[in-house]
């Protein structure tokens, strides 16, 4: 399974802090956003890792990371997104280097206390299909909201007015091989962007996603509020722990 972080987009809710820089470069605590991210997919065995970088100071990404070193990697893969097409879009962009391979997807404005090595251990049994995290929220309506029943996801709605649950659907994602031909029949959602949400209800339609729900505590970091919180987070305890 190889791993792709989206670093795209242009960060907008993080005016002026991402006005000359990337939102991924600015830091969380004692740590660049982007290096979150990386660990993530480090910790969980996958080191053939996809960075899709795009907006402003898209260079300082080599600048910063180089060959992926400090990780413990031999190479670093870089694309450049045009725009801010979506999350979906985004994604790809990895589908030549991907070479029909499963993937991992984490969004890099996402930050976890602890790992992923068991859902992606879980994913690599299933074998085919897709997989995502859940974590139970108390502001639903900033993410995709998953209705659940008897442990199976029925539907994803993203950032509904009114939410059917509490489970949010966190920015981590794996998919098979189909998944770039999934991409392609996409439309533009009312924002104009390529909704990895879409992506999603696809394999929901299919009967062949799966999801966990994660343990320790989430947050994303794209706006005031979740950039202090999981800086203060980090601060109070670190994340990615191993256990
Ligand atoms: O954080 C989890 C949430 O992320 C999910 O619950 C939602 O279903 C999902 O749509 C997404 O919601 P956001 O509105 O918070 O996504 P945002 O636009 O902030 O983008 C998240 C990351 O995705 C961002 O840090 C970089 C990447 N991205 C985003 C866009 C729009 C790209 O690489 N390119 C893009 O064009």
């Amino acid at each position: 399974m190889k791993g792709v972080i989206l670093a795209g987009g242009l960060g907008t809710r993080l005016f002026p802090l991402t006005k000359i820089t990337n939102k991924h470069l600015l830091p969380v605590y004692d740590r660049p956003m982007i290096y979150y991210p990386i660990q993530t997919l480090v910790d969980a065995g996958i080191d053939d890792i996809m960075i899709v970088t795009g907006g402003r100071k898209s260079g300082d990404f080599l600048s910063l990371l180089g060959n992926g070193k400090e990780f413990g990697l031999k190479h670093l893969n870089y694309t450049y997104q045009e725009g801010e097409g979506g999350i979906a879009e985004a994604l790809g962009l990895a589908r030549h280097w991907a070479q029909g391979d499963s993937v991992c997807v984490v969004l890099g404005d996402n930050l976890i206390e602890k790992n992923i090595i068991a859902p992606v251990a879980a994913f690599r049994k299933q074998g085919e299909g897709a997989k995502i995290l859940l974590k139970e929220v108390d502001d639903p309506e900033r993410f995709g909201v998953a209705e659940v029943v008897d442990g199976k996801v029925l539907r994803i709605i993203e950032k509904p007015s009114e939410p059917v649950s509490r489970m949010a659907v966190i920015g981590i994602y794996m998919y098979d091989g189909q998944v770039w031909d999934i991409i392609d029949e996409l439309k533009p959602s009312e924002r104009g962007e390529l909704e990895i949400t879409d992506v999603n209800n696809w394999y929901i339609d299919q009967g062949s996603m799966t999801c966990d729900v994660m343990e320790g505590w989430w947050t994303d970091a794209g706006t005031f509020e979740s950039l202090y919180s999981a800086a203060t987070r980090v601060a109070q305890g670190g994340a990615n722990h191993k256990d």
